[in-house]
């Protein structure tokens, strides 16, 4: 309260010294009643250029912030700048103490007062970790997803923060790419609900809540689509597999009001998406009207000098801000370059305004002029931070996310008691790879492990032998993972322990830090000697679970044909060794399904679901070899997109539609019926996929349209039933707009994208 009246006080004293006691500017700013905008034009008034630019600057804040005033470097200059007022945003600043340091230097020091906003990778949790995003979408359940935004935004805000980088909401088909643990997958249907329901999560119903933080849908665009899976590689993708694909989740996270974008670091069709005026300007500031701000990513201003595009820094920062890039982030360029570029013409002050009414916008909307230091309670830090809910909610996300992916011979679930049990596996008893690359704020060993998580059934016996070690030294965020390839000690200890024993777990997958960002793989096996420690293991022992964890789709062929049950258990953060072992034992009936399609081997990448049909594509007897194929390998993947199994079986029948053509301004209901026809209660995600036959652009084999979560006790059978209309078969055309072409369409319903059920509509021409 005391900073509100001192910074009305600060603010009306500028201008009435500039503008006069009478003027409206003033009368509209003191009234608290005064809309944002109205705030922010008066602000904006009073602003120097050297200010407004300051608030575009954002700083890495990497000094000992709460510790005296840096003396040398780079340190002291951001300490400088920040006094001056230079610098609109600090991110990597954290906890209560940390933040208000610097938020004190921006409100105390500097001539208008204005606070900064203090962002944070806060992607998965912020020290209570919840599953890999990759591994939330594999439950399906936005309601779940939402809570999971929600509870870090709660965390997250008690340490001080008020602005997240996520949702990640890129779409990939390459699992090559180590950024897809942080994505949802691969359909835009399904990634843009989940990316609606975390910016929800995180913003909640009200921004200046102190326990809502403004979200950021990154990375704008395709990035998802570097060539070879390689991180930071080229992109090239045509406009209707951008507008069809790339760009409907970033839509709806605009759609659900998100307040800030982040560029990308990628090039897309030639141009840097930071200097990408047609990605910026045209699409997400013209098109669909966003009116929050983009951050670069992490120096993409200055890398458009490498990629080729801009001469030097400085005409990287004329590029950037000319295509509307609003925020630098820690590239020192917009601070040093754009007032002379605005004094030669190179850039209109006014696209400057712009750019500064968008940032201050999101700051008073967050509260942070009324109360800088609204995130920085040192008792609600202290009593929300790991708090038991922030847990619980964890462990039941992490459930969720768990994919049955095969159960042969019913293995599982296991039995309690009586059982003797031998556990494999370095990641079995591996407390901080669980926790996926992106644990800024969680300490390392942080995770309940495998072992741990078994311990709650004590009355079986088990055997832990760890196997040869998964990795040399101890990975980093910041250096390469070394695999162990060649020290085989701990194979003939796993194989001997798994003799005679009624069941063997065997943990394998990847390293936390094989996954995330610049960890891209050119083979997707299990790495390292895991391959060979699972086949010794097995001719001794043919009774193995196979439990992986890992941050992207495996090619793990030889397991699928060899191992009975096969659990995918992603990396499922803080509790993760609770929810496998919940999920081994049938305390929790898996119902996770694959948000990305698993392939069998890397050469099939990319690999999706929604693929096109080729003028070629394979008949079920092939007349010649001249047909879209391999000749080593089927095209179909591993695991399809959409598949999961449970403890029990479904069945689906019974399909109708209520009539089989509709108009435009009309619908067709489809209902079908599922029955749970094993023996234990269990959720069945429903799905619903359409085909367009003919399209004035080729139109893919199938796409989700619908899902619904059912949960069915054993015998139970209920109906469901999904609406389609214009939106179900709307598109971006040839025509370049979205529209629903009349013409015939199948529809197909299972629980997975091979589906069971499938019938034939027809969109109508309407006569009007
Ligand atoms: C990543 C962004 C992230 C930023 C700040 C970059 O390297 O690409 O996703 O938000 O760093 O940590």
């Amino acid at each position: 309260m005391r900073y509100k009246k001192t910074f009305i006080a600060l603010v009306a004293a500028v201008i009435l010294s500039t503008v006069g006691c009478d003027s409206p500017e003033v009368k509209s700013t003191l009234s608290a009643k005064s809309s944002i905008d109205t705030k922010v034009d008066s602000l904006l008034k009073i602003m120097t250029l050297e200010e407004k630019i300051g608030q575009m600057n954002q700083y890495n804040g990497f000094w000992n912030v709460t510790g005296p005033s840096p003396e040398e470097g780079t340190a002291k200059i951001k300490y400088k700048q920040l006094e001056q007022g230079l610098v609109g945003s600090m991110l990597n600043v954290r906890g209560v103490e940390n933040v208000k340091a610097v938020q004190k230097i921006a409100v105390e020091k500097t001539r208008l007062g204005i606070p900064l906003i203090i962002g944070f990778d806060v992607i998965h949790g912020y020290k209570t970790l919840t599953p890999i995003p990759l591994a939330e979408s594999a439950s399906w359940d936005l309601e779940a997803i939402k809570k999971s935004a929600q509870n870090a935004a709660i965390e997250a805000s008690a340490a001080g923060i008020n602005w997240t980088f996520a949702p990640m909401v890129d779409i990939s088909r390459d699992a090559r790419w180590g950024r897809v643990m942080e994505g949802a997958g691969e359909d835009p249907y399904l990634a843009s609900l989940i990316a609606k329901a975390r910016v929800e999560g995180f913003q909640g119903e009200d921004l200046s809540a102190h326990h809502t933080i403004a979200a950021c849908a990154k990375h704008f665009a395709g990035y998802g689509f570097a060539e070879a899976g390689r991180d930071y590689n080229t992109v090239d993708v045509s406009i209707t597999t951008l507008h069809n694909t790339v760009f409907p989740p970033f839509m709806a996270a605009t759609e659900a009001g998100v307040r800030t974008f982040m560029n990308s670091f990628n090039e897309l069709n030639g141009i840097p998406a930071t200097g990408n005026v047609f990605l910026q300007r045209q699409i997400l500031k013209g098109d669909w009207g966003f009116d929050g701000f983009i951050v670069s990513d992490w120096d993409s201003v200055g890398e458009m000098v490498t990629h080729g595009y801009a001469k030097d820094d400085k005409h990287a920062a004329e590029i950037a801000v000319n295509a509307g890039s609003d925020m630098d982030m820690e590239a020192y360029i917009f601070i040093n370059s754009l007032k002379s570029l605005v004094e030669e013409g190179k850039v209109k002050e006014s696209d400057i305004d712009d750019a500064v009414r968008r940032i201050l916008k999101v700051k008073f909307e967050l509260g942070l002029f009324e109360d800088p230091y609204k995130y920085c309670d040192l008792a609600r830090e202290k009593e929300v931070i790991g708090n038991k809910k922030l847990h619980e909610a964890s462990l039941d996300i992490a459930k969720k996310s768990i994919v049955l992916l095969k159960n042969e011979s019913q293995l599982l679930p296991l039995k309690k008691q009586g059982l003797d049990i031998a556990v494999i596996g370095d990641l079995a008893d591996d407390k901080t790879s669980p926790l996926g690359s992106w644990r800024i704020a969680a300490e390392d060993s942080t995770a309940i492990s495998v072992i741990e998580g078994l311990k709650a059934y004590p009355d079986n016996k088990i055997t832990y032998v760890s196997g040869p070690e998964l990795v040399t030294g101890t990975p980093s965020f910041t250096t390469e993972v070394q695999l162990n390839t060649t020290n085989r000690s701990g194979i003939e200890q796993a194989v001997d322990a798994a003799k005679n024993k009624d069941v063997v777990i065997m943990v394998l997958g990847e390293h936390g830090f094989q996954s995330g960002e610049a960890r891209s793989r050119s083979n997707l096996k299990l790495p390292g000697l895991q391959q060979e420690l699972l086949e010794a293991v097995y001719k001794v022992n043919k009774n193995i679970v196979l439990v992986l964890m890992n941050g992207r789709p495996l090619a793990i062929n030889w397991a699928n044909d060899h191992i009975p049950s096969i659990v995918e258990a992603w990396q499922l953060g803080t509790q993760s060794g609770n929810a496998i072992a919940q999920v081994l034992y049938g305390d929790y009936n898996p119902s996770g399904k694959l948000p990305m399609t698993f392939p069998k081997n890397v050469g099939q990448v990319p690999i999706y679901y929604n693929s096109k049909n080729t003028g070629r594509p394979p008949l079920e007897q092939p007349k010649s070899v001249f047909y879209s194929h391999y000749q080593d390998v089927s095209n179909e993947p591993l695991y399809e997109f959409g598949f999961g199994l449970s403890y029990t079986t479904f069945e689906y029948g019974d399909l109708k539609l209520s009539s089989d053509s509709f108009t435009s301004d009309g619908a067709i209901n489809i209902s079908f019926t599922i029955s749970n026809t094993g023996k234990y209660e269990g959720k069945e995600v429903a799905q619903m996929y359409i085909r367009d036959l003919v399209g004035s652009i080729t139109r893919p084999v199938k796409e989700l349209k619908g899902f619904d979560i059912i949960s069915l006790k054993p015998g139970e059978t209920k109906e469901v039933s999904f609406i389609i209309d214009v939106n179900t078969v709307q598109f971006y055309s040839a025509n370049e707009i979205w529209e629903a072409e009349p013409g015939d369409f199948k529809v197909f319903i299972g629980g997975s994208s091979s589906t069971v059920l499938e019938a034939d509509f027809s969109l109508l021409k309407s006569n009007r």
